[in-house]
């Protein structure tokens, strides 16, 4: 005790520039270790699994956006990929864009029987070596909208897509992913760390990231490695400018004749330019989000879950983080105020 106090006496009694050199030291030790971190890090997850070429990846949702481009790059890498589409059409064009190896099945995942038909195809393509990577990127945001909006038809068919046929297509095709010690990499969305403006589209999301969460912890001591992609606001079918736009304005006009007073017109034309302004920002490097998923499929160490696009790096990610009331302030200071708001 008496040494300590002692100690803390010598400190205050330094010179001035002996304190500075100090504190100097004290900032090069923090900056060297940081370094030191990432150095690692980077080393770490750049080892790669070997016999990529005899490894099948079935993908869900690739008629468009990040699974159409995931699908054509995996492909173009080797991998055997086994590419799920909701259409015909959808799987026609992509076989064109692709080589031979690469093979297409329609899947519908609302429908259990199509996830039944599609689970047997996977097996007998994959046979005794199971199934190495899942990646589950089929997803609907259907209207953007607020919750008091939507109606609860338009409120099941997002959560049938995004969150209940994840999880249904996830256990079914579980067994052949084990087998093959593999991979499962669940597409959520920056929206389902912090929710904001997408209704009930961010429930599905922070399903997506719970189911993801829990799977991972139960299945640890099967080899089987679960990771997380969530996208900040990327331009594909999802966030098409017109369509988009006509579903807020569909979504407004079903809205109850009392839910229109509650908010009223002006707030409705205020609502409709933000998302208008936040769908033409969106980013068209979609490459930052297959590479993510790229990563979680062949590194020998990926990461559990990776944050893609400079918006959610930088802004919902850090927000996520902030105490409520703060990132309340933030996320909702430029949103209009409701016609009978109090
Ligand atoms: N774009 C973004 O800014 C963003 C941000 C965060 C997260 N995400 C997530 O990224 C994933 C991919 O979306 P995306 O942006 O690439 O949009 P997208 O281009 O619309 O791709 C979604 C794909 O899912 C398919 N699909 C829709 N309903 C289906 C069903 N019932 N069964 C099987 N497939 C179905 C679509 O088929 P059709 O084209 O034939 O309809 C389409 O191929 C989604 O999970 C989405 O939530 C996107």
């Amino acid at each position: 005790m008496c040494k300590e106090v002692l100690s803390n006496l010598q400190d205050w009694t330094l010179p001035e520039q002996a304190r500075e050199g100090r504190t100097l030291t004290m900032w090069l030790y923090l900056v060297a270790f940081v370094g030191l971190y990432y150095l690692l890090r980077w080393y770490r997850e750049r080892q790669v699994v070997s016999h990529l070429r005899d490894k099948f990846v079935f993908i869900t949702g690739c008629d468009s956006g990040f699974g159409n481009l995931l699908a054509r790059q995996l492909d173009a890498r080797g991998l055997r990929v086994l590419a799920a589409c909701l259409t015909e059409k959808g799987a026609e064009q992509l076989r064109r864009q692709t080589s031979d190896r690469l093979e297409t099945v329609n899947l519908d995942i609302t429908k259990t029987e199509s996830i039944a038909a599609a689970t047997q195809w996977v097996k007998e393509h994959v046979g005794d070596r199971g199934l190495w990577g899942l990646v589950n990127n089929a997803g609907i945001i259907k209207r953007v909208s607020l919750c008091e909006w939507l109606s609860i038809d338009d409120s099941m068919d997002i959560l049938k897509v995004n969150l209940i046929g994840v999880i249904q297509v996830t256990l079914s095709m579980l067994p052949l992913v084990r087998r093959a010690r593999g991979r499962i990499v669940n597409v959520s969305s920056i929206l389902g760390r912090i929710a904001s403006f997408a209704g009930v589209y961010c429930v599905s999301k922070f399903g997506v990231e719970a189911f993801s969460d829990i799977l991972r912890r139960e299945l640890r001591h099967f080899g089987v490695k679960i990771s997380i992609v969530e996208p900040g606001y990327f331009r594909t079918g999802m966030t098409n400018l017109t369509q988009s736009l006509e579903g807020v304005k569909q979504s407004w006009e079903k809205a109850p004749k009392h839910i229109k007073e509650t908010y009223g017109q002006q707030y409705f034309d205020a609502f409709y330019n933000i998302v208008k302004e936040g769908l033409l920002s969106c980013s068209t490097n979609l490459n930052l989000v297959t590479d993510c998923m790229e990563h979680a499929l062949t590194s020998v160490h990926p990461r559990t879950r990776y944050s893609a696009g400079w918006d959610a790096k930088f802004f919902f990610i850090p927000l996520s983080y902030l105490p409520t009331s703060l990132a309340d302030y933030i996320l909702t200071r430029s949103w209009p105020k409701p016609a009978q708001a109090v």
